[in-house]
């Protein structure tokens, strides 16, 4: 057991765990975020999602201790006062079914629009591939994303 320290969601957190505990299993079991999901802890499905220093990650294959020092988002902290573009868009086009993978969807969308803000169709297609719906939802997560890339939620 030892000590860690990152920064989650804007705050500053320090958390007693193994050094090869999941980043995942800190988050919902050690912080209680239960909004970043467990799908397969493989890294085959990508449910796991949140942001290390803006880029997105797998937190079922990141140990704890690979985040120590690094700003962690989950999707409880994409939102600021509002919001965000993406969130709003996912309202309008009634993206989700279960829901179970869409905050995974959410955050590798998030991290997409920081770095490419006006993404072609091809552009989602290779950002999201990783990122796994049973539901099918692929269509309308497409149409999410230029919604909020276009500013039209
Ligand atoms: S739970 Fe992390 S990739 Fe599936
Ligand atoms: S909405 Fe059900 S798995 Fe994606």
């Amino acid at each position: 057991m030892s000590t860690h320290r990152f920064e989650l969601n804007g705050r500053e957190v320090t958390v007693e765990a193994e050094p090869d505990m999941p980043l995942l299993w800190v988050l919902r079991d050690l912080l209680e975020l239960t909004g970043t999901k467990y799908g397969c802890g493989m890294g085959q499905c990508r449910a796991c999602t949140v942001h290390v220093d803006g880029s997105a990650v797998a937190a079922c294959l990141m140990p704890v201790s690979g985040a120590q020092g690094r700003a962690v988002t989950t999707i409880e902290g994409l939102r600021t006062d509002t919001l965000h573009p993406l969130q709003e868009a996912w309202v309008a086009e009634q993206v989700p079914q279960c829901g179970y993978c869409q905050s995974g969807q959410i955050m590798t969308a998030a991290a997409l629009l920081a770095t490419n803000p006006t993404p072609t169709d091809d552009d989602i297609d290779a950002a999201m591939s990783a990122n796994l719906c049973r539901c099918g939802t692929y269509n309308r997560i497409r149409r999410a994303i230029h919604r909020a890339a276009t500013g039209a939620s």
